[in-house]
């Protein structure tokens, strides 16, 4: 249980730059306590005890800001920032070393009972307020944008931002560090294939307005004479 509880606190100092000390993450983060009540209340839910599963996370909830359903299940070194608003639905479910800043909803869209949450994989990263709603998957290494609305499926590695969220980084695979790189640097020609698409639709909804205007000038043109 230490070494779990320790394996937490420093999955919190490696991902965030403003944190001090074990003591100042063990006691100040609202994500961490968020786990742990969790790891209770998914305790009690798994062994059908669910009003005591669903006071624990009420109880987490109060304590938290941070709503997660005592079925949902959650991996290793889960990180969530902040936290306040955050909600994680019954069927969600979330693999190792996600991160995940405040006002996320991981919902559902659909009233019946059965999985109507998303999946998250390992190394997935949710800007802050992102909604993810559905039982779809986020591929590994994926990155979704602040603020996003996620209804589909996002490729492992991608990034996507907006509203319905889009995909703005071609996926690919993690290339593996070399002595030379500090960090991960962008990939300039899936960035520019990027720039092309979104350019080519850009001229062809003006050409559409454009064509609409013409045919609607026309038209009047026609009936004038
Ligand atoms: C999406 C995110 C993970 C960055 O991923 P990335 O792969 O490094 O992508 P980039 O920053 O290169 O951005 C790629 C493109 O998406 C755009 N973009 C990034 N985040 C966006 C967002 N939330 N909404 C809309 N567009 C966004 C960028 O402007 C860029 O567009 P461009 O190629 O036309 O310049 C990051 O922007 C993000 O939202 N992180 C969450 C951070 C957070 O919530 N912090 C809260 C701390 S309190």
């Amino acid at each position: 249980m230490f070494a779990r509880l320790h394996e937490d606190i420093l999955s919190v100092k490696e991902r965030d730059p403003a944190a001090r000390s074990s003591f100042e993450v063990f006691f100040c983060y609202p994500g961490l306590h968020a786990i742990w009540f969790h790891r209770i209340s998914h305790w009690f839910w798994t062994r059908e005890f669910f009003f005591l599963g669903r006071l624990m996370s009420h109880l987490g909830r109060f304590f938290t800001g941070i709503e997660i359903h005592p079925g949902a299940t959650i991996g290793r070194r889960l990180f969530i920032d902040h936290g306040m608003g955050v909600v994680i639905g019954e069927t969600a479910e979330i693999g190792n070393d996600v991160t995940i800043y405040h006002g996320v909803t991981l919902g559902g869209v659909s009233l019946e009972k059965k999985k109507r949450h998303p999946t998250i994989e390992d190394n997935v990263v949710i800007g802050s307020g992102a909604k993810v709603l559905g039982p779809f998957t986020v591929k590994e290494g994926a990155k979704i944008g602040s603020n996003s609305v996620v209804v589909k499926e996002v490729p492992a590695n991608a990034t996507v931002v907006g509203i319905p969220g889009r995909a703005v980084m071609a996926a690919e695979k993690p290339k593996e560090k070399s002595d030379f790189e500090h960090g991960t640097l962008p990939d300039p020609e899936a960035k520019a294939i990027s720039c092309l698409f979104d350019q080519i639709r850009e001229l062809e909804r003006k050409y559409s307005e454009l064509a609409a205007e013409h045919a609607a000038l026309r038209s009047k043109v026609d009936s004038t004479r």
